[in-house]
């Protein structure tokens, strides 16, 4: 398969990391095209942990091509430590290449992410406060800075003293913050451009020549579905399209590069961040899953919310990214709960039963999940090297999840590890 995507299907952090780690070890190139450093990817190899933000999974692998697409918003500030602690660990960053067409995140936009959320009060969306939303309000607004522009000083003062200008305006006078020196961030970016300008290419170029070379490329999904600008649950959703067809825009490639496409979800559902989540648990239950599998944020360590899968939110992702198969991840954390649900359905107040995920915040508000209850398991299933040895609990539970969302799970994560992985 050349051209394969990897997409989450629920709020995020469903073990995308992992899964393209895997998959990376038999591609030539792997591919960031949407989101910044607001993702936190994680890969297991033999107990090392490491933890991506910006930098592709597939740095790991020494001859494997790392790509950042025009769509990505780039903090280069947080990048550049990325890129030393992996150096620091012995992992080469010499494969790494950055399309000039992708935004830089600038300080003023983490400071207005930070201010407008406050103003906003009890109505947050509860951002990882990374500047995301205000760099793409920029890009589209036509005024934001990019990595060309970040690497040619004289168009990066320029652009600085312009924005820049406005953007100060805006923190002390809307929000009562405090201005930036805009010397003092011309210097400092200046410095960033030149250690970045080693990694700029254009990356439609580079990814356009390797598919025609016939070499393997899997692009790495960062957010998620139900996090995206217009199919996940606005407002309460990131600022780009971490959608399959989101890749295409964010990478400039043409569609018919890709040949496969594969969602993650996890065994239950977890969301980090404000915005509704009906399979919520608000219970012991949800406690347990929360310690057994460790769901706290990767990138601002906030304790993640946890609730029963969802069949509707990953049938919403089967359709919307065309999904050819699931990878559904953490089944190990479901161990040990005498009787396990999954949402088949909502219920609206007026009784009527749905199963495709509403449009909207206000047709979702009122909606109740409908259940079904599975007898679970206590065994310890992380040490199995086939599905066919998971407990029948199991498999039954994840051979009824595939026919409630209508796609085929052809890999199934029973712990952290490169290694915890069953393909079928
Ligand atoms: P991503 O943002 O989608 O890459 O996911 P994160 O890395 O933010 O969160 C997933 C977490 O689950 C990480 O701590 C992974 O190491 C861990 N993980 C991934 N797959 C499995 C699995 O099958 N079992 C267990 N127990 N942990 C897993
Ligand atoms: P990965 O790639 C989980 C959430 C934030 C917040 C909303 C908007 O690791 O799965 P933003 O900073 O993007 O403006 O915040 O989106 N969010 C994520 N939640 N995993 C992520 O990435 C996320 N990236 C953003 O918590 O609710
Ligand atoms: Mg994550």
């Amino acid at each position: 398969m050349p051209a394969n995507i990897v997409v989450g299907t629920q709020w995020g952090d469903e073990g995308k990391g992992k899964i393209i780690d895997i998959l990376a070890s038999r591609a030539d190139v792997v591919v960031r095209s949407q989101g910044g450093n607001n993702a936190g990817h994680t890969v297991v190899n033999n107990g090392e942990v490491y933890k991506l933000h910006l930098i592709p999974s597939g740095i790991l692998y020494p001859d494997t091509l790392c790509l950042i697409g025009a769509g990505v918003v780039l903090d280069p500030k947080d990048f550049i430590g990325e890129l030393d602690s992996l150096e620091a660990r012995g992992v080469s960053t010499a494969n790494l290449r950055i399309d000039p067409r992708a935004h830089i995140v600038m300080p003023w936009h983490i400071a207005l992410d930070g201010l407008s959320e406050a103003f906003r009060g009890g109505s947050d969306i509860g951002t990882t406060k990374r500047g995301i939303g205000p760099t793409y309000m920029d890009k589209y607004e036509r005024c934001g800075i990019r990595l060309y522009d970040l690497v040619h000083p004289e168009v990066l003062a320029a652009k600085i003293k312009s924005t820049g200008n406005l953007k100060n305006k805006i923190i002390t006078e809307v929000y009562g913050g405090e201005p930036f020196d805009l010397d003092a961030v011309t210097d400092e970016y200046t410095g960033y451009g030149k250690r970045l300008l080693p990694y700029m290419d254009d990356v439609s170029v580079l990814t356009f020549d390797a598919d025609k070379a016939g070499k393997t490329i899997m692009f790495e999904g960062a957010q998620a579905t139900l996090l995206d600008i217009d199919f996940g649950t606005y407002p309460y959703v990131t600022s780009s399209h971490p959608l399959s067809a989101g890749v295409c825009v964010g990478t400039g490639v043409g569609p018919k590069v890709i040949s496969n496409i594969v969602g993650v979800a996890k065994a239950y559902t977890t969301r980090v961040g404000k915005g509704p989540f009906p399979t919520e648990l608000d219970d012991e239950i949800g406690d347990k899953i929360r310690t057994v599998g460790g769901e706290f944020g990767t990138t601002t360590g906030r304790p993640r919310r946890t609730g029963w899968f969802d069949a509707v939110i990953v049938r919403h992702s089967v359709r919307v990214n065309g999904l050819d198969s699931l990878a559904i991840n953490k089944l190990d954390t479901l161990s040990g709960i005498d009787t396990l649900k999954m949402c088949v359905a909502y219920k609206k107040p007026d009784g009527t039963v749905i199963e495709n995920f509403p449009p909207t915040l206000e047709e979702l508000a009122g909606c109740t999940p409908v259940y079904e209850e599975f007898p679970g398991f206590g065994e310890d299933i992380s040490k199995c090297t086939s599905f066919e040895e998971l407990p029948e609990n199991c498999r039954k539970y994840i051979e009824r999840l595939e026919e409630l969302v209508g796609c085929h799970v052809g890999m199934v994560g029973i712990g952290p590890d490169r290694s915890q992985i069953l393909e079928r």
